[in-house]
């Protein structure tokens, strides 16, 4: 049982952080620049696709409710991780805190629910990039048909089912590629994208409103029933449920904040600017979310995005409900590409940086931290993983990847939450620059808030997640603990080459 709880030594962290040149990151980034790169990896897919899901399968307008439930559950899980960055001062991830804090097996644990949280994320945006790209390439008459543009588990409304989701699996090569080669994402394109971004969310809301019709908002809170969806999933719909679905649902528009953790070394004065740069970027989405929520659901009707408005649901909806403002339906559409990219290199980027690390640890086979002689990029894993995502993206749903993308991260955060309160009480002597206020009753309201939102994704998720995590464990006892290099367990030496991961 000891052995399980092994913690990675700090000294050794640090080490390894001055090897992949982690200590030579310039320290650059202000408040603003950090509200900026959460903005820039939280705006997705989760607002322009999944609200629409949520609202037709679980909560109608009520989903504006819903987007607050989120933001609160996010906003502690921010500052617990706040807390975390500021303690351990290397760039990581909730992996790397939990390793140097809780030990090996809860390191593995989260470091295996991460794929969840990266990976299948991954895959869930480039499906919502495939309905935009579609949408596209419908205005020039050329739209890829139904079954090479849908998962073998979709139909359409004239009954045609679909085989492969191929322009997902595109996106998903191109950003691999980029990847690979290491092209820098310079911070102006990221900046311009997230201007971009933000300023098609605030026109939406502008302009849409005048078109809110009050009958689509009565009742904001439907009665609770059930709803099945085509998928033959059947979900509590309406009610206190409803919003707890949904805010488990909708969580996945949140997704992204944790990334302005990982710049913790490149932050000029991270003791102060890490929380401003979390909780700042996660105030502005919220605020944002809950008036584009009330706008989209007041907007169309409930059957509309159970129906054919549930794809590119807000070019949909301002198609059909606000005449005269095509040219917004097309702006909308492209800048939605351009920011489901720059998410969607996030997350593949976040996931090959925790296999990376994984790796090097020895709890994951040595390929995911190969790294390609020239560019310096951990090619072998992101081909690997542009497997894995290609499988969920090609060949299943959004709605089943995007849920199972947030009970994956929502469960991240829960032992994130407990991780604050458990390392107050065994290590209250490690120096925390920054510290969540009143553990343990804001860390026990996360676990709470998270926790019930995970209650509310219902039992199909739950299993998702259990069975998930059983594959983990199997591999983890046949394969990580007897190659852990903190275990003392030597493994093979040391690379010549570090990834450049900054690229
Ligand atoms: N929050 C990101 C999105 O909504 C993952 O696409």
């Amino acid at each position: 049982m000891a052995s399980l709880s092994i913690t990675k030594p700090l000294d050794i962290l640090m080490q390894e952080a001055q090897e992949t040149g982690e200590h030579s990151l310039k320290r650059t980034l202000g408040p603003i620049s950090l509200v900026m790169l959460g903005i820039g990896a939280i705006i997705g897919a989760g607002l322009f696709v999944r609200t629409a899901a949520a609202i037709a399968d679980r909560g109608g307008p009520s989903v504006t409710i819903a987007f607050m439930v989120a933001g609160i559950g996010c906003a502690v899980a921010g500052l617990c991780y706040g807390e975390f960055a500021s303690m351990i001062p290397v760039a990581g991830s909730a992996y790397t805190y939990s390793y140097c804090t809780m030990g090996e097996l809860v390191a593995w644990i989260i470091g295996w629910d991460l794929v969840l949280e990266y990976a299948v994320g991954a895959a869930t945006v480039s499906i919502g990039w495939s309905e935009y790209f579609n949408r596209v390439l419908g205005w020039f008459g050329l739209p890829i048909p139904y079954q090479w543009s849908h998962s073998p588990l979709q139909v359409s409304d004239t009954g045609i089912r679909g085989i492969l989701n191929v322009p997902a699996l595109f996106i998903l090569l191109l950003l691999t590629g980029l990847l690979i080669k290491g092209t820098k994402e310079s911070a102006i394109v990221n900046a311009f994208i997230v201007v971009l971004k933000v300023m098609i969310v605030i026109l939406v809301i502008s302009i849409g409103w005048g078109f809110i019709n009050p009958a689509n908002h009565t009742p904001f809170i439907p009665a609770p029933t059930t709803y099945v969806t085509m998928q033959g999933i059947s979900h509590h719909y309406g009610g206190m449920l409803g919003i707890l679905g949904a805010a488990g649902v909708v969580f996945f528009a949140f997704i992204g904040f944790d990334a302005v953790s990982t710049a913790a070394q490149e932050a000029k004065n991270p003791k102060r600017d890490m929380p401003i740069g979390i909780l700042g970027s996660l105030v502005v989405c919220t605020i944002l979310y809950v008036l584009f929520s009330y706008v989209l659901s007041g907007v169309a009707t409930v059957e509309d995005f159970r129906s054919t408005g549930r794809e590119a649901s807000v070019a949909f909806a301002i198609t059909k409900y606000m005449h005269g403002y095509e040219w917004l339906s097309k702006s909308v559409t492209v800048a939605i590409l351009a920011g489901f990219s720059s998410v969607i290199l996030v997350m593949l980027l976040g996931q090959s940086r925790v296999f990376y690390s994984m790796s090097k640890d020895g709890l994951v086979p040595r390929i995911f931290s190969d790294v390609h002689p020239r560019f310096r990029t951990p090619y072998k894993s992101n081909l690997l993983f542009f497997v894995f995502t290609g499988i969920f993206a090609g060949l299943l749903p959004e709605d089943i990847v995007g849920e199972m993308t947030s009970i994956g991260t929502l469960f991240a955060f829960v032992l994130v939450c407990i991780g604050v309160w458990i390392l107050r009480r065994r290590r209250p002597d490690l120096p925390r620059a920054f510290k969540v206020p009143a553990v343990p009753f804001v860390s026990t309201a996360g676990v709470i808030v998270c926790g019930a939102m995970i209650y509310g994704l219902g039992w199909t998720n739950w299993l998702r997640l259990i069975v998930w995590l059983v594959i983990g464990l199997v591999f983890y006892f046949s394969y990580g603990r007897r190659h852990s290099k903190v275990q003392g367990v030597p493994v093979p030496a040391v690379r010549e080459h570090a990834p450049n991961m900054a690229d």
